[in-house]
């Protein structure tokens, strides 16, 4: 074995000044980040167009932040990357804003949760290349309820350094030097008691000093003439629900419409779409209106009210048919807007996007035209489900959704078998203002456009594409890189479980059935790499095996059902723990994470050589269930475990464990437990990233313990491919900090710890990780899944070739 050989030669070179060998030390070697090609994957809850320059479109996420559209790239390039861990409540943004004199200025409101005190804004002055960053005096929440409404944030046209924002809990704030500063609009009522707050600012381009603001409450909307001096309510808002659109023991859950977007058209109608709940979930009713600015006449345009655009089953309605909240006006037409509906779902009807050309009066339903003709009687909208699809053809597969009924759930296709549902949560619209033919619509899962918007003026379909390539936005729960077989990256994905990447540039299908809502933990055997067990919740009553896990042994292509679920473990658990494979994959350990009291008293981790037929409880050593849990990779039936500050080892498939109290085996007495990292090429040897603990490795199956040198904080390790290719000691990664420079960051050592060089720069900190993964089989390699940024591949210069748009990754 050649593994500590270089090391040894290296102490003897540096005794000798003479033949320094190469691998000496840890080479500091330039690497390149991409994106793994998800596209989407999470709730897109903004676009905007700028209004004087073609093509420079924005959006925003929950949690995954901003992007810039590049026409030239035909890609959205992500713009916060640079976001630190320590940050990483700014990695989402709650509102943004464009100046309309300069289109190299652009605005974000950092933050996700009202929870944190750390919010900013980010100030840019080429389009979101660099950004000024200036703290917030107030909350904001990117992710919060009511994150769909909006745009909180306004340039004042009149003066293109003054910015406005309103707030969830603070009010109505103004600055005067590019949101550098703020002060409180204190002359604004406090209109408001609920944590949504103030959803929209709307300045009237042609009237200096008139500006709109909107509180999601009934009659919220509110009018200065005077540049917010004083302030009245506007007259003749929608005050109360129309009883005749109220179903029958569905009471409406306001006591009057809302309002939740807020545009204002070039012939002086003000259009406001309402709905009784702030969303993006839980609305159940909602009308549309507008307002004549100037004779103050208010006329409800709720679509289908004139019964001139729902067929049947609409009429009559016969459960609560959603509210209303997307809005885009035609730049060029103010008669011309789209408006679409909220939370009309579970069916027989699902969400409808509406389009009218004469400001309300008639409407067309655009989701309608679009469904293929013998699905459209039953009402259930949709795209044909295969049709996913980049504009130049190349497929997004899991965007089919393609679960059978029973498995139903949030971005389940519509029930009508060949179909994927139009959309949900379509909260985010953009009319192009450059091309009223192209169309972008957001729902909780990605953005559909289509350049032949008026294909549905004569009851055509119009063609709808994914525009969503560049746009990375999953929450990263689980991922592996197996040791062989046809991917490198198998992955749990909250909300669109997870999925298996044989080619990391393209979006790939989502697992298929069982489906779980989030995937959150998954492994392969090490020497048997095709033999794949993943778990998660589901929901789903089944009774034809465990609808909570399930194993492959194809490398993740096909799933069979475990025949049982460990005991405690049904479907109305949602938190189903971690599996372990063995290094054989005939061996399966579940650690349910909660504790079962069953009348024999046993408790797992649960033990199964048969895929679930039997379950068995640890005999001796373990017996509680933990989280910190993995399998040998080479050697079968082999297990480890260090919790509750033991160190735990079964070599009989986890029917027994020996313990040792950690002190005595060489581990702090501080330590409580960690996730053993096992070296895929070679038995026995472990190591413990204890925290600001330090790294911790043994080579004879945990018996004794080492520290490994320097004063390391780890927050996330894992091993990856050997530099040297006979070796069998592997390249170390680490997400932390390394004393004395503590810079927090992502390093790696080619020399057993010996020395540490940086991965990733202060540009490629994606709010920091939930984990770091090492690629087996490619030296240099290693994956970050993030938490809003999807999975970063981390390689050598030169080593993925993709793309010259940093950031963006594959399509
Ligand atoms: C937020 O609060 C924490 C704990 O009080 C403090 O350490 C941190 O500096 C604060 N951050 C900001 C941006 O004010
Ligand atoms: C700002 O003013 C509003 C009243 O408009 C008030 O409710 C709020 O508490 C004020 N916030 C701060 C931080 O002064
Ligand atoms: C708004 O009302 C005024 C006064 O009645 C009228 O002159 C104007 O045409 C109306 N605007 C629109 C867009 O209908
Ligand atoms: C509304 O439309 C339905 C068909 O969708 C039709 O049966 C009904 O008569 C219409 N009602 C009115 C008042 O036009
Ligand atoms: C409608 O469905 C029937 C039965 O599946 C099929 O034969 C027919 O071709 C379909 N028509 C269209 C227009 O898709
Ligand atoms: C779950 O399924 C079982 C077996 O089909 C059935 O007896 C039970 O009523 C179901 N429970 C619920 C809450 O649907
Ligand atoms: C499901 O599991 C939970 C937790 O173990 C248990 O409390 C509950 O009784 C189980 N429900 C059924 C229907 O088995
Ligand atoms: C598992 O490890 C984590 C550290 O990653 C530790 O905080 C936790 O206490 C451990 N759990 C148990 C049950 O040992």
């Amino acid at each position: 074995m050649v593994r500590f050989s270089c090391k040894k030669l290296a102490l003897w070179a540096a005794t000798t000044s003479f033949l320094p060998c190469i691998y000496a030390a840890t080479q500091s070697l330039p690497y390149e980040f991409d994106a793994v090609a998800i596209t989407g994957g999470g709730y897109i809850t903004g676009i905007i167009a700028h209004p004087t320059e073609a093509n420079l479109l924005y959006t925003r996420t929950d949690i995954g932040s901003a992007y810039r559209w590049d026409q030239k790239f035909d890609k959205w390039i992500p713009l916060t990357d640079f976001i630190s861990f320590v940050d990483s409540n700014l990695l989402g943004t709650e509102s943004f804003a464009l100046d309309p004199t300069d289109p190299n200025r652009l605005y974000l409101a950092q933050g996700r949760y009202l929870t944190s005190n750390n919010s900013a804004f980010f100030v840019s002055d080429d389009q979101g290349s660099s950004f000024e960053i200036y703290p917030a005096p107030f909350p904001l929440g990117s992710n919060e309820l009511g994150r769909n409404n909006g745009e909180r944030l306004a340039v004042n046209p009149f003066n293109t350094d003054e910015l406005w924002i309103g707030t969830r809990t603070e009010g109505l704030w103004k600055s005067t030097d590019r949101a550098k500063s703020w002060t409180n609009v204190t002359s604004f009522p406090n209109a408001f008691a609920n944590t949504i707050g103030i959803v929209s600012v709307i300045f009237d381009p042609r009237h200096e000093g008139t500006i709109y603001v909107s509180a999601c409450v009934p009659n919220g909307i509110y009018v200065t003439h005077d540049g917010g001096t004083t302030w009245s309510s506007l007259p003749g808002q929608p005050q109360t629900w129309d009883d005749a659109t109220l179903v029958t023991g569905e009471p409406a859950l306001s006591t009057g419409p809302q309002p939740m977007k807020v545009a204002l058209a070039a012939n002086g109608m003000l259009y406001v779409t309402y709905a009784d709940y702030p969303g993006p979930y839980g609305a159940q009713y909602g009308e549309v209106w507008k307002l004549n600015v100037s004779s103050e006449v208010w006329t409800n345009i709720t679509p289908g009210r004139n019964n001139n655009s729902s067929p049947a089953p609409f009429t009559p309605q016969a459960w609560p048919p959603g509210g209303y909240c997307g809005l885009s006006l035609d730049a060029k037409d103010p008669e011309t807007l789209v408006v679409i509906t909220l939370d009309r779902d579970p069916g027989p009807a699902l969400d409808s996007m509406y389009l009218t050309h004469d400001g309300g009066l008639t409407w067309k339903d655009v989701s309608h035209l679009s469904t293929p003709a013998n699905d459209t009687a039953t009402g259930y909208w949709g795209h044909p489900i295969r049709e996913a699809a980049l504009k130049d053809g190349r497929p997004v597969p899991w965007l089919s959704f393609d679960w059978s009924r029973l498995w139903g759930g949030y971005g389940a296709p519509s029930p009508v078998h060949g179909l994927a549902k139009f959309g949900w949560w379509m909260t985010a619209v953009q009319i192009d203002p450059f091309n009223p033919e192209h169309l972008l619509y957001g729902t909780g899962a990605t953005i559909w456009a289509t350049d032949e918007l008026s294909l549905v003026d004569s009851n055509k379909a119009p063609t709808w594409y994914i525009q969503a390539q560049g746009i990375e936005e999953t929450d990263i729960l689980a991922a592996v890189s197996p040791t062989g077989g046809d991917a490198h990256l198998l992955s749990g994905i909250g909300d669109i479980m997870g999925m298996k990447h044989t080619n990391l540039n393209d979006p790939q299908p989502m697992f298929g059935l069982p489906t779980f809502s989030n995937l959150d933990s998954i492994d392969f055997g090490g020497q048997a790499p095709n033999v794949v067990a993943r778990t998660g919740a589901c929901g789903v009553n089944y009774t034809g095996g465990c609808a909570q896990a399930a194993y492959s042994t194809d490398g993740a292509d096909t799933w069979t059902l475990f025949a049982n679920c460990a005991p405690g473990v049904n479907w109305t658990v949602d938190t189903t723990g971690v599996l372990a494979v063995d290094a054989s994959g005939k061996h399966v350990v579940w650690s349910t994470l909660f504790t079962y009291d069953a009348t024999a008293g046993q408790t797992g981790p649960w033990a199964t050589s048969d895929f679930g037929e039997t379950w068995t409880a640890p005999s001796g050593g373990l017996d509680t269930q933990t989280p910190n849990l993995s399998a040998d990779r080479v050697q079968p039936a082999t297990f480890y475990s260090f919790t509750n500050g033991v160190w735990y080892v079964s070599v009989d498939g986890g029917v027994s464990y020996k313990a040792s109290q950690g002190t005595k085996i060489g581990l702090p007495a501080a330590a409580s437990g960690a996730v053993p990292v096992v070296n895929f090429a070679r038995a026995g040897e472990i190591w413990l990233p204890l925290g600001d603990l330090g790294l911790y490795h043994s080579t004879d199956f945990g018996a004794t313990w080492k520290a490994l040198p320097g004063a390391l904080s780890i927050s996330f390790f894992t091993v990856g491919a050997p530099r040297e290719a006979d070796s069998t000691l592997p390249a170390l990664f680490l997400w932390g900090t390394i004393t004395p420079k503590g810079i927090d960051g992502l390093y790696r050592s080619d020399d057993d710890g010996e020395t540490w060089v940086r991965v990733n720069d202060d540009e490629h900190q994606y709010g920091g990780p939930n984990l770091i993964v090492g690629d087996p089989r490619v030296y240099g390699r290693v994956f970050i899944g993030t938490a809003g940024r999807g999975i970063v591949v981390a390689d050598l210069a030169g080593a993925h070739a993709t793309t010259n748009v940093p950031g963006t990754g594959g399509v």
